[in-house]
């Protein structure tokens, strides 16, 4: 147990330290001290996840260190070579961990090292792994050490790697009278091993620290405001162009702080932009250099991605667009990763430069992209962009819910802002793989609809799915209906559905990949109900409206339609108590007969819940219903037979 008490003691020691990990990458191992077990952090965890329950494994030391012998694997063909050691790994395994946690991919070479071992990728070190000098600048920086680090050059990931460190640490140890504590591998990082996790932790800082001396510094420039206009047309400009090549919705996120604007300001920003990945984890998460764009021209932006994607190539992930910043194109759950890892890769190309940029091998790259590629999130509307009003209640949160669960990342539009956290949470619990966004607003205030889906263009820099759902029903006859609450259904039923459509239409036109809005009116919108005057009005008023838009929005593939609900009960506000008596005065029911008296009116005769309403949206917004705009779609279990 001291050796597992070990490992989660360096792991988190160096996991929480931000200049000795990049991205949270990076693996850890101790051995007991008979050299027999090897405790080994698991693929996929990170650094400061290791603990006495999860995120290693025990593996018996000789089986890796035979499987690195095998005289046969070398000459098997690589993809049965790689099936067949995953599969030998596992089986090195002995413990209680589940059978589907694997340990790191860098088993081998852990296995060939001393008692502690730590693997990291720190961008000082990167500086010069990646540069076509470093194995000169490394041996000047150590050069009166007496135990100089081993330069690895790089051979792939894994087996082929550790192959390699087996060859050159002998050698090495030949030469020096023992094995190497410090290697330094080329396009990839830093291996450190020494008899314990203090002795191995000194060395870590030692080493980056001597590096991270040559690192330039960088001097921000001072923020300016760029012209939100151009900034939103630029963000437009690279979703669209990302879409035309390869049909994927991506929230674009712009990077535009001091910092990184210096970084682009340095005089050689355009070459050390450019050129395939230098690591492969940049392969990976940023395939390759960002694109380099003296202007954005969106059809000269999609031609060039349209291009790349023809030719096999991953399409890029960041675009340093010239004076104004980097602009990063993810899902929108990868946002603050992809952008923190793309400035320290923007730190390390730019240090790397006056050696020349070492790139690791094109089809390794492409094929490191391709087969690691973060998966996009799973159904219909797969990294959408949508916003949903009303998202705090009712309707709304059980549409956002259920866009949530069809892929799409989620902008929680409502007046109650702690219920749209309450939403964010039933989300966030299900779906963690896609992204919510608070939007708090009132929807009848031009001014607060416009800020809220500015914030939307800052932060995903998009939008394909409106859903309006914020919604008022006051009810009264109309002998005693009161003028003020009149104007009040008026105010958000009417004029919040068409503030917030046209700020949507208004993005949706200038990305040009088509879109979706909903509105969400009711079954009163087609034929009148009792004492709801404002709310017949307003509603029958929405699908009027979604059909007049259908028509405008059509030319640009932005299809409008409406929802029209029957009555559901399940957490709307609308049914409030006061509202039920209301209902049972209407119908000379009890109280407690008034949601039955409903469900009875049903041809179904069974209650409608949210979520059978947010699966009428989720199809409304999908390619299902590319070809249907103006349309209104009636989910009230079979009461209304009207149009
Ligand atoms: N529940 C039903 O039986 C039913 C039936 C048919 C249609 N609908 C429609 O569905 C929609 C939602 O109804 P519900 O029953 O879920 O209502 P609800 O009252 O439970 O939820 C409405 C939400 O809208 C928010 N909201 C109200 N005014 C707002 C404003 N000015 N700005 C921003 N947010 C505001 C509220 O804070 C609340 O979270 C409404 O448009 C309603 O007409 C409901
Ligand atoms: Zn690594």
């Amino acid at each position: 147990m001291d050796a597992l008490n070990d490992l989660i003691r360096i792991s988190a020691a160096v996991g929480a330290d931000p200049s000795l990990v990049l991205g949270n990458f990076g693996n850890t191992s101790v051995k007991t001290d008979d050299n027999k077990w090897m405790y080994i952090k698991t693929s996929g965890t990170a650094l400061t996840e290791v603990s006495d329950e999860q995120g290693w494994r025990r593996v018996r030391v000789a089986d890796v260190l035979n499987l690195l012998s095998d005289k046969q694997l070398p000459r098997m063909d690589e993809a049965r070579r790689a099936v067949h050691l995953d599969a030998a790994l596992l089986l090195a395994c002995d413990d209680d961990q589940p059978a589907d946690c694997k340990p790191s991919v860098e088993t081998f070479f852990h296995a060939l090292l001393d008692k502690v071992v730590v693997h990291l990728h720190p961008e000082a070190v990167l500086s010069a792994a990646c540069s076509k000098d470093g194995p000169q600048l490394t041996a000047t920086l150590f050069a009166r050490g007496k135990y100089p680090p081993l330069w690895l050059p790089y051979k792939g990931l894994g087996y082929p790697c550790a192959r390699t460190i087996r060859t050159l640490a002998a050698r090495y140890e030949s030469e020096h009278g023992r094995r190497p504590e410090v290697l330094i591998m080329q396009n990839h990082g830093l291996i450190v091993s020494a008899g314990s996790t203090e002795a191995a932790l000194r060395l870590v800082k030692k080493t980056v620290a001597a590096f991270a001396n040559c690192q330039k510094p960088i001097t921000p420039l001072a923020s300016q405001t760029p012209d939100p206009k151009t900034l939103n047309a630029d963000r437009s400009a690279i979703r669209q162009a990302v879409f035309n090549a390869a049909g994927r919705y991506v929230a674009v996120h712009g990077w535009l702080d001091g910092q990184m604007r210096a970084l682009l300001a340095d005089p050689n920003a355009k070459a050390f932009c450019r050129g395939g990945a230098i690591t492969p984890d940049e392969a990976v998460i940023l395939h390759g250099g960002p694109l380099w764009l003296e202007t954005l021209d969106p059809a000269r932006l999609t031609r060039q991605l349209v291009k790349r994607k023809q030719a096999g190539a991953p399409l890029p992930v960041g675009f340093a667009v010239k004076g104004m910043g980097l602009f990063t194109a993810v899902s929108a759950t990868q946002i603050p990763f992809v952008g923190d890892f793309a400035r320290s890769y923007l730190r390390v190309r730019r240090d790397v430069l006056h050696g020349g940029l070492r790139c690791i091998p094109r089809v390794l790259a492409e094929r490191y992209a391709e087969t690691k590629a973060q998966p996009a999130p799973a159904g219909v509307l797969s990294g959408r962009l949508a916003v949903v009003t009303g998202a705090g209640s009712g309707l709304g949160r059980s549409i956002a819910v259920g866009l949530a669960r069809a892929g799409a990342n989620v902008g929680l539009a409502d007046i109650d802002a702690a219920a749209i956290d309450q939403t964010a949470q039933f989300i966030a619990a299900e779906r963690p793989d896609v992204a919510t966004l608070p939007l708090p607003c009132n929807v009848t205030d031009e001014k607060a609809v416009d800020a809220a889906f500015q914030t939307l263009m800052d932060i995903w820099g998009g939008v394909d799915i409106l859903v309006n759902a914020a919604g008022v029903a006051p009810a009264y006859s109309l002998v005693e209906l009161p003028v003020d609450k009149w104007r009040f259904a008026l105010e958000v039923n009417l004029t919040g559905y068409f503030l917030m459509a046209r700020a949507a239409a208004r993005i949706m036109i200038a990305q040009a990949i088509g879109g979706a809005i909903i509105n969400i009116s009711s079954k009163s919108g087609l034929e009148p109900s009792k004492n709801n005057t404002p709310y017949n009005a307003t509603k029958a008023g929405e699908i009027h409206m979604a059909r007049g838009w259908a028509l405008e929005l059509g030319p640009h593939n932005i299809r409008v339609n409406s929802v029209c609900p029957g009555n559901v009960f399940e957490g709307s506000k609308i049914w409030n108590p006061e509202y039920i008596k209301v209902c049972a005065k209407k119908y000379g029911i009890k109280l407690e007969e008034v949601i039955p008296y409903y469900i009875s009116k049903t041809a179904l005769n069974r209650e409608i819940k949210g979520q059978d309403i947010a699966d009428s949206v989720v199809f409304l917004a999908s390619d299902q219903a590319r070809r249907m705009t103006g349309q209104t779609l009636v989910v009230d279990a079979g009461q209304v037979f009207v149009r």
